[in-house]
């Protein structure tokens, strides 16, 4: 079988801050169209992690290797351009605003750059039309009238996602995306992201096991800021170290 493009490549991380050091030697990687969950306790280090990856945090050492570039240090700017993209907390969405303009200036953003050529009616239609299309993705086409303020929280966070979307993402990371969810609210949102993320690449980090285990190819478990196994689901549950380490705490 033919083995499928690593799209992200984690080298041997470090990072402390002030001493304190958080990741001492990450190492895993990502296969093209993989959803991968990265887990591990409170204060393990994944946070730090997505933030290195996505550039907002320099490494102390090591490299991230993204679509065969050394991109270690690079800023979040930059990999947004090479089709990464990170869901960002609510505070970064306008609440006053529409559900549709929010999404829309994400998707200016980017179609600004790629089809500034065309003439401007063609842009501004082709601009509306994909912003409708990702509304639809993600489940938010009754709201988008509505300022972002007046949407449920459940709903917000679907927001976020949509302006995730609005890149044209190749590798999503998400960070805890069901945090703070009903299980029904959980439920649609493991549906949704599953769906937007097909044909994608998708890192995301969750406490929820039901959200894990039924979403993810591939799980890393960061444990005093090492990877203790990188493994398909079956073989994680099953792994001596991880239970002992992590999920027979639960
Ligand atoms: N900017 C920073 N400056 C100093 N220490 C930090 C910084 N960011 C994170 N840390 C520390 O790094 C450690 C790991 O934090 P991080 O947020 O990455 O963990 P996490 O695995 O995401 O935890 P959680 O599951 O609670 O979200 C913690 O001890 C945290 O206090
Ligand atoms: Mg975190």
């Amino acid at each position: 079988m033919k083995q499928a493009k690593n799209i992200l490549e984690v080298r041997n991380i470090h990072k402390d801050f002030s001493g304190l050091q958080v990741l001492t030697g990450v190492d895993f990687t990502v296969a093209e169209n993989e959803k991968h969950a990265v887990i591990g306790p409170n204060g393990a280090g994944k946070t730090t992690l997505f933030n290195i990856i996505t550039g907002n945090y320099k490494p102390s050492s090591g490299k991230i290797i993204f679509k065969e570039t050394d991109v270690t240090g690079k800023p979040p700017h930059i990999l947004t351009r090479m089709n990464m993209s990170r869901s960002f907390q609510i505070t970064n969405v306008f609440p006053e605003m529409s559900v549709f303009e929010n999404v829309r200036a994400g998707v200016r953003s980017r179609q600004g750059l790629r089809y500034n050529f065309l003439k401007r009616p063609e842009r501004v239609a082709g601009i509306n039309q994909k912003t409708e299309d990702i509304l639809e993705q993600v489940g938010l086409t009754d709201v988008m009238s509505e300022p972002v303020s007046a949407l449920s929280y459940g709903r917000q966070r679907a927001l976020e996602i949509g302006i995730t979307l609005s890149t044209e993402p190749e590798l999503i990371l998400l960070d805890e995306p069901t945090a703070g969810m009903t299980r029904e609210e959980t439920a649609e949102a493991i549906r949704m992201i599953n769906e937007v993320t097909t044909g994608r690449t998708l890192i995301i980090i969750e406490h929820d096991m039901d959200v894990v285990f039924s979403l993810a190819d591939t799980i890393s478990v960061l444990h005093y800021g090492t990877i203790l196994a990188s493994d398909k689901p079956d073989e994680i549950r099953n792994d001596q170290k991880v239970k002992d380490a992590y999920l027979g705490e639960e």
